[in-house]
């Protein structure tokens, strides 16, 4: 029985995104021979400077076009010539928000051959994923000045938690780490409910209530400070983290260091319902002095590439892919880092070709 094309939409984006997708899409059109699967690119213009030039981040009907895909490949936003926010808020905040993207999920995971900072750790020790709810908290623009501009200016800048949407999250999680089901088969909460006493306590009430429905799963909690810590000196204690946006984004720029760094780290925004468009990117912005030179890693890219295809039915040819970025890191690259990889971007992107056959 043949099935419909996957169809995607590429926004390549900014500085060095381009790259990294071409190398993405280079490694996805290998895999799809191999796996004997067909799909469509729409390659969508979006970014900075088209910004830059028509003064329109998502065109009209935009929205409603990755609507009608089965998922969208995100390179990276960001701008020189474009203040800091606009981007940020414009194109990828909206589109978490409008496609409803309410997961977002980062696995921490050390491959073969790269470098950690932690001494003494290696890729036994760092495994755990990172599931930061993606739609609400300090990220929902609800906020205001008063006599702004004056000595008396206040700035508020409000948290939003609903309890559809922190327990859709953390149920997702429960049945992610069902599914994981690593030896420790434990999803830990990290949240600051010794400050946050409402909106940190409508999450640790949901967070006890969801968890009868998975008796099978262990649970635990981390003030988020104290996570910060264990990430560091017990890695390898986590399996899965469920956490609010603010804080997932933070913790999971350490988990990204602890894995060798944005070189590698990739992530998912997920809308998990029926339907729903999710959106994968390489974890790591658009690096804009290294635009064009071929020196920028493209292993976060093609990571994000078989999440992609991990979430869009076909795990076989994930699996091809994380077996063969695994072996590249493992024995080809000399490190994770722009430039000092030993190849261009675009050899590292033959070389994850070449080892698909493995
Ligand atoms: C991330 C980024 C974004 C975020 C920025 C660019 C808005 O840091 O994806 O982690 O804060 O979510
Ligand atoms: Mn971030």
């Amino acid at each position: 029985m043949s099935r419909a094309p996957l169809a995607i939409a590429t926004i390549a984006g900014d500085g060095t995104g381009p790259e990294v997708t071409a190398e993405a899409v280079k490694v996805l059109e290998a895999v799809a021979q191999l796996e004997g699967f067909a799909f469509t690119i729409e390659r969508l213009d979006w970014g900075g400077d088209r910004y830059l030039r028509t003064g329109e981040i998502i065109p009209e009907g935009g929205l409603d076009l990755l609507r009608s895909k089965d998922a969208v490949f995100l390179g990276a936003i960001g701008h020189p010539d474009v203040p800091p926010g606009v981007l940020e808020k414009g194109l990828l905040l909206e589109l978490r928000f409008k496609l409803d993207q309410y997961i977002n999920l980062r696995p921490v995971k050390l491959l073969p051959g790269v470098e950690t900072p932690l001494a003494g750790r290696g890729p036994d020790d760092i495994d755990f994923v990172v599931v930061r709810e993606n739609t609400e908290d300090l990220y929902c623009g609800v906020g205001g000045y008063l006599k702004k501009d004056t000595p008396d200016e206040v700035a508020v800048q409000q948290a939003v938690y609903t309890r559809k949407g922190c327990e859709r999250c953390i149920r997702w999680a429960f049945e992610y780490t069902r599914r994981r089901n690593s030896p420790k088969k434990t999803l830990t909460l990290v949240a600051k409910t010794n400050v946050l006493t409402f909106g940190h306590d409508l999450w640790w009430r949901t967070f006890q209530e969801v968890a009868k429905d998975y008796p099978d799963v262990k649970t635990d909690y981390n003030h988020v400070d104290a996570c910060c810590m264990w990430m560091v000196k017990n890695p390898d204690a986590y399996d899965v983290i469920v956490t609010t946006n603010m804080f997932g984004d933070i913790i999971t720029d350490l988990g990204g260091i602890l894995q060798g760094g944005m070189g590698v780290a990739a992530g998912g925004n997920l809308n998990p319902d029926a339907g729903g468009v999710s959106m994968f990117e390489p974890m790591g912005g658009s690096a804009p002095k290294y635009t064009g030179m071929n020196k920028i890693n493209p292993i976060a890219a093609i990571n994000a590439m078989a999440m992609l295809l991990e979430h869009s039915g076909q795990p076989a040819a994930a699996a091809r892919i994380d077996r063969a970025v695994a072996s590249v890191t493992g024995t080809k690259m000399k490190s994770q880092a722009a430039g000092r990889m030993g190849y261009g971007t675009s050899e590292v992107g033959d070389l994850v070709v070449a080892a698909l056959n493995g």
